[in-house]
């Protein structure tokens, strides 16, 4: 007879599908707290390069919070700057020249019972940054004009792609500023480190063209790719490979512009071409190197081998 497997106690909940590819290690380990996180109200601040998925994210915690109000997106770098508090706290009637007749209540209030995501936050004009700071600490709203105010109940997301401590340091964006924002500060990967790469692929394969196949030896080229602009700039070259393909397949020479990062172009170094026994550890070496962001100390500790060892195998 069969033994009864005895029920697991398991802390690692169930992945649920949350809308978007995150098979990553690294991020999955940095989301684990994010519930929590919403849950105890703290402004979550996310940061990443351009076209890592810093809005679906932001998108992901408004869901998380299963808040019943609205997701209010701004975009701080959009707002000219002597109407950055009256879009975000409002105004009273006539409040200023060019002020709406009838006056307007502002993201902040429009966001109440639900989440603000404050994006390009490193573009907030520095007299603004004060009356945030301010907001943040009270979650009163007093709309330009206005003699009283009134206690919001919001969910504090920010996206930046922008170094803040340079920032700070250079003073252009307020040191306690950031230390409000960032009470949470989830990283996302740049696109060629994630080691769902290929998970990330055919997601937008799905999105894109659902009857179209990709073939791994395509899906491996273009993980050698250099990626700047990321998934959305991964999501462009598909939509053009398809495009020359009549929306059939890609395979790897359906690409007419990828730029091939010149250390992953050439898969083993040239103390190690024409050594068969060697190539295996060197192209993992090679790898685990790219991956780990140029990093030579990373890469040995990861492998556990001498940063010499490593050093002679990237370069
Ligand atoms: N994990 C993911 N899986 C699938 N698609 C993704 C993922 N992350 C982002 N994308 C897609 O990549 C594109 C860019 O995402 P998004 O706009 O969220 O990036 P961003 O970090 O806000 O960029 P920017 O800094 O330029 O504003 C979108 O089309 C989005 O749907
Ligand atoms: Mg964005």
């Amino acid at each position: 007879m069969e033994e009864a497997v005895p029920a697991k106690v398991s802390i690692v909940r169930e992945q649920k599908d949350i809308g978007f590819v995150c098979q990553d290690a690294s991020l999955r380990h940095a989301m684990a707290g994010l519930e929590n996180a919403t849950r105890l109200r703290m402004p979550i601040h996310l940061h990443g390069e351009t076209g890592t998925g810093k809005e679906l994210m932001a998108r992901h915690v408004h869901e998380l919070s299963a808040r019943k109000g609205e997701f209010v997106a701004v975009n701080c770098g959009a707002i000219p700057e002597a109407l950055f508090i009256s879009e975000i706290f409002g105004h009273e009637r006539g409040a200023f020249t060019d002020a709406r007749h009838d006056g307007a209540q502002g993201l902040a209030r429009l966001a109440d019972g639900g989440s603000l995501f404050l994006d390009e936050i490193a573009d907030i004009p520095l007299a603004s940054q004060t009356v945030l700071l301010r907001f943040l600490d009270s979650m009163e709203v007093r709309p330009v004009g206005g003699k009283t105010s009134k206690k919001v109940d919001v969910q504090i997301i920010s996206a930046t792609n922008s170094d803040l401590t340079d920032r700070v340091a250079k003073r252009q964006f307020r040191a306690d500023l950031l230390y409000r924002l960032n009470a949470y500060t989830l990283k996302l990967p740049p696109l060629k480190l994630r080691q769902d790469f290929s998970a990330i692929v055919k997601r937008l394969m799905d999105e894109l063209a659902p009857q179209a196949a990709i073939t791994d030896a395509a899906i491996n080229h273009l993980r050698k790719a250099d990626w700047p602009g990321n998934i959305r700039q991964l999501r462009g070259v598909l939509q053009r490979a398809l495009v020359r393909r009549d929306m059939e397949y890609i395979d790897e020479v359906s690409f007419d512009d990828l730029v091939i990062a010149p250390e992953a172009s050439s898969e083993v170094c040239d103390g190690c071409r024409g050594h068969p026994l060697n190539q295996h550890k060197c192209r993992e070496i090679r790898q685990k190197y790219v991956s780990a962001g140029h990093n030579i100390a990373e890469t040995a500790r990861a492998l556990g081998l001498s940063r010499t060892t490593v050093y002679k195998h990237v370069f």
